[in-house]
């Protein structure tokens, strides 16, 4: 990769968005690890980027707040240079059956795990129409496709940054920007870990190569998406699951 890229992982200092601020930095990306409340762990990643000779910065910000997305673009331009390279990963599953489910929840789901995607691509997209070079990558899930229980709020977020992504190709394709959806299975990271000793073994069973995906192997797939190599690939869904989802 170009080592001028600069980019910008949300939720960068754990599970998914963690090895992929890694992935991207061993491309030769300056990246910028976000992170809501973990300042020590999105420190580390920092620290171990430059240990490995990367560039790399920490920037904080709740992405429910509706100025972190225009906020968080402009302290990264100020500090490494405009994004090219922009990975929607921040995410958060909440538990409630739709029946008991408050606005307020529904809404959370939505602000978070579509609309700040959605703040944050219009944040960062002039630059890169401007320089006719980019790379949006959401990270969207499997429930997307399957529906999950008690996970309605997260699957209809989930599922509005699949046509969020494909429209947003669409739109911005013939200025040379690219995006792309990243569709996780089930990958072992905090997220998971509550439901893991009750469902581990059905999850198992509903995966074709067996066992839980690693954040690494979900990484790998969006430092692809965001490299050179993948400069004719847009509006495309890549599942990323051992299976689960097919297609
Ligand atoms: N793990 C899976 O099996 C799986 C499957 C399908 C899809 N996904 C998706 O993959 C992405 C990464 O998941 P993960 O498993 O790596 O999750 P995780 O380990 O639970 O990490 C979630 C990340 O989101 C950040 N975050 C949460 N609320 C935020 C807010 N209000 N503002 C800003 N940042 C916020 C957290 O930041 P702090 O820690 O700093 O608070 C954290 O870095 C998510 O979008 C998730 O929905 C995961």
């Amino acid at each position: 990769m170009d080592t001028t890229r600069i980019a910008l992982v949300t939720g960068g200092a754990r599970g998914i968005g963690r090895a992929t601020c890694l992935a991207l930095a061993a491309q030769g990306a300056a990246v910028a690890v976000h992170y809501r409340s973990r300042a020590d762990a999105a420190q580390a990643v920092v620290e171990q980027i430059r240990a490995a000779g990367g560039v790399a910065i920490p920037v904080q910000a709740d992405l429910l707040d509706p100025a972190a997305g225009a906020r968080l673009a402009e302290q990264v331009r100020a500090e490494l240079g405009p994004v090219d390279i922009l990975v929607n990963n921040a995410g958060e599953q909440g538990t409630a059956a739709v029946a008991e489910l408050a606005d307020a929840e529904w809404q959370r789901s939505l602000d978070l795990n579509l609309t700040a995607a959605f703040r944050l691509a219009r944040a960062c997209l002039p630059g890169m129409l401007a320089r006719r070079w980019g790379r949006i990558i959401n990270v969207s899930s499997q429930a997307a496709y399957t529906g999950s229980v008690r996970h309605a709020h997260y699957a209809a977020a989930k599922a509005g940054l699949l046509g969020f992504t494909f429209s947003l190709a669409k739109e911005v394709g013939p200025h040379n920007v690219t995006a792309n959806v990243i569709v996780p299975g089930r990958i072992e990271t905090d997220m998971l870990a509550e439901q893991l000793p009750a469902r581990g073994a059905e999850w198992l069973r509903q995966t074709p190569l067996g066992r839980l995906g690693r954040p690494e192997e979900v990484a790998a797939a969006i430092a692809f998406l965001a490299s050179e190599a993948a400069s004719y690939i847009t509006g495309a869904a890549l599942h990323v699951g051992g299976g689960l989802v097919m297609g």
